[in-house]
């Protein structure tokens, strides 16, 4: 099994505050990995240091065997990674269309790859010329899904994607995430629910005070109730 993306010793600091304090992990080729831990873990700040969004202080990242952490954030997402952040990213002023169109390369939409998303997505044919403003916050998120995935990536990082959203809409992206996942994706998913997490992962990594501190299989640890309980804490979210 070999590792797409390797994280080595990376501290980030921002500002005065010194938020990652060497994060060690690795994220295999063709599986999902969930990065878990309790809130201002670091989870986020994680995907915005392998974005390049805020620089790492020290360590290395490394994405197919080449370093980016010196690299800019356009730089990186052209090496092929496609990032969803904690906010969903839709322009609201453009229509579903418009807002793929811009997301994908040369501004040329696949038709097929477009076809596929629409298979599990298909709010965003229904609203195709609406403006993303007017969408439900389930059908936001499925855009800002959709335009990470419009090309194939190497590597999705993606930031809670299932906060506030209702469980039918849950349930969408739950199978979203398996049908990338068939397709041969690489994903890196920070998700607080942890009912959720155990359906969609294959590895989990769990931060606490911006380091790692448990890093193993999604089975082994859906089934220590007892490990979740001392790594998440009592969430009522962990046991729905
Ligand atoms: N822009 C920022 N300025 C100062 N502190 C920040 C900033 N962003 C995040 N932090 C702090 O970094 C820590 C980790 O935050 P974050 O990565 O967002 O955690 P998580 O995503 O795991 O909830 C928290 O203590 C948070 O307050
Ligand atoms: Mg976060």
């Amino acid at each position: 099994m070999s590792n797409l993306l390797t994280l080595e010793g990376v501290h980030t600091n921002i500002g005065r505050y010194h938020i990652l304090q060497g994060v060690d992990f690795a994220v295999p080729q063709a599986q999902t990995t969930m990065l878990l831990g309790r809130n201002g873990a670091g989870k986020t700040t994680t995907l915005r240091t392998i974005m390049g969004l805020w620089s790492a202080s020290q360590g290395t990242i490394t994405l197919a065997g080449q370093r980016i952490d010196a690299l800019a954030t356009p730089d990186i997402a052209r090496l092929g990674i496609g990032y969803v952040p904690e906010s969903m990213a839709v322009f609201s002023d453009l229509t579903v269309k418009e807002n793929l169109v811009l997301a994908a390369r040369d501004g040329e939409i696949d038709t097929a790859r477009l076809d596929w998303i629409f298979g599990f997505f298909p709010a965003l044919r229904k609203f195709w010329l609406s403006r993303a403003g007017s969408l439900s916050g389930g059908q936001k998120q499925m855009l800002s899904i959709a335009r990470a995935i419009i090309e194939q990536r190497k590597l999705l990082l993606i930031d809670e994607p299932t906060k506030g959203l209702a469980p039918a809409i849950i349930g969408a992206l739950i199978e979203c995430f398996a049908e990338l996942k068939r397709g041969g994706a690489t994903i890196l998913l920070v998700e607080q629910n942890f009912h959720v997490a155990q359906q969609i992962g294959d590895s989990v990594v769990v931060m606490d005070n911006g380091t790692i501190v448990h890093a193993g299989s999604m089975a082994a640890l859906a089934a220590d109730v007892p490990l979740q309980e001392r790594l998440l804490g009592l969430s009522l979210e962990s046991h729905q």
